[in-house]
């Protein structure tokens, strides 16, 4: 076995729907050429639009289709820190939200995350403090990077904070339907009518990171800016592959396709907390109920950069938790991704993560 990557928040190739997005792909270019291979409306593919729309019952001038959901937060911190402004995010929170806020001069505060997600009450506080921030920005399900989830508590918590102070809130959701244990809660945009809430999702869980479709879901003030920027900046996003993405819905193998994600997602779950507990007793980890992580605390004041500069060589990698802190935080914690690795390489990369860690906690840096 080569690098085992805990590092990549990615499916591995095996959990890619090749051969059903092909067949979509030819037959959306036989049957509709003329107009998936032109330009589109800067909105997105408006068949694909009203499937999402549907979904999440609104009207499909309100859903904004992007290459990809982080392109979508970055239409949306765009204009809401066009004159600058102050940021409250999740700390730990993914760290490429952190890139495009630092940016664009946004300045973020950071509110911890507790094992039933973000602490709403640390939130109120910040907030009292700091004033009312331009964007609450929180991923409550399976957060990349803990995979923590918000509690049903938390989220009607925070929503009735929300709409107490009048707040705006970005809920990036990317993994809510990779959910492979415990019950589905109700999203933020749902528990609040979808008043200030901006809902954002993404196909890349669902069907391939490759085809980059994600959504907004805006409120309607915001969805005549987003356009303008889309149109501006790439004039209509990719159409011919909303078309694929359309047909490969329109055919019924998006559920099959979950469906097939969700189990290997837990068996890998599982492998890694079954080779935690052989291999790393003395850490602490969290078992996520469904998305790509989760977040181990590494025993005996082990420092994750110490590990990660030896891991590379022990052919073991993963992301150290300092990256997803906008100050200090994470320095003895590690995102480990179970999505990329087979449950052979989880089983190996976990047992030389520890053969690392225990000679760390007996020669310290
Ligand atoms: C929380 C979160 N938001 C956004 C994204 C970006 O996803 P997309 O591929 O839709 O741009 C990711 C990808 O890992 C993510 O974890």
């Amino acid at each position: 076995m080569g690098v085992i990557s805990f590092a990549r928040g990615i499916p591995s190739p095996d959990l890619l729907p090749v051969r059903e997005f092909g067949e979509c792909a030819r037959a959306v270019v036989e049957r509709d050429g003329g107009t998936v291979l032109n330009y589109g409306p800067p909105g997105g593919y408006p068949p694909l639009r009203a499937w999402v729309a549907e979904r999440h019952g609104v009207a499909p001038e309100r859903v904004v289709l992007t290459n990809g959901s982080l392109q979508g937060f970055n239409l949306v911190a765009q204009l809401v820190f066009a004159s600058g402004g102050r940021a409250i995010v999740e700390a730990p929170t993914y760290d490429r939200t952190l890139t495009a806020l630092a940016s664009i001069g946004a300045e973020v505060t950071g509110v911890a995350v507790t094992d039933s997600g973000v602490d709403v009450g640390a939130l109120a506080g910040a907030i009292e403090t700091g004033g009312p921030p331009k964007l609450v920005y929180t991923i409550p399900t399976f957060q990349n990077p803990s995979g923590h989830t918000l509690s049903l508590e938390g989220r009607r918590a925070l929503v009735e904070l929300v709409r107490e102070q009048d707040l705006l809130v970005y809920e990036d959701d990317p993994y809510t339907l990779v959910r492979f244990a415990g019950e589905a809660l109700p999203t933020l945009h749902e528990l609040s009518g979808g008043d200030n809430v901006i809902y954002s999702s993404s196909f890349s869980k669902t069907v391939a990171p490759g085809i980059r479709v994600g959504y907004l879901v805006l409120p309607q003030a915001l969805v005549p800016p987003v356009e303008a920027l889309a149109s501006s900046s790439y004039l209509s996003p990719t159409i011919f592959v909303q078309g694929a993405l359309y047909e490969f819905l329109e055919r019924g193998y998006l559920d099959r396709h979950v469906e097939r994600v969700r189990a290997e997602l837990l068996a890998r779950r599982d492998a890694m907390l079954r080779a935690l507990e052989r291999e790393l007793p003395a850490a602490r980890w969290n078992e996520p109920e469904g998305g790509y992580f989760l977040w181990l605390e590494l025993p005996g004041g082990v420092g994750a950069e110490t590990l990660l500069a030896r891991a590379g060589e022990a052919g073991v990698t993963f992301v150290k938790g300092s990256d997803f802190y906008a100050g200090s935080g994470g320095e003895e914690a590690a995102r480990l991704a179970f999505s990329f690795a087979s449950r052979e390489e989880i089983d190996e990369g976990v047992a030389r993560l520890a053969v690392l860690v225990r000679d760390a906690v007996a020669v310290p840096a």
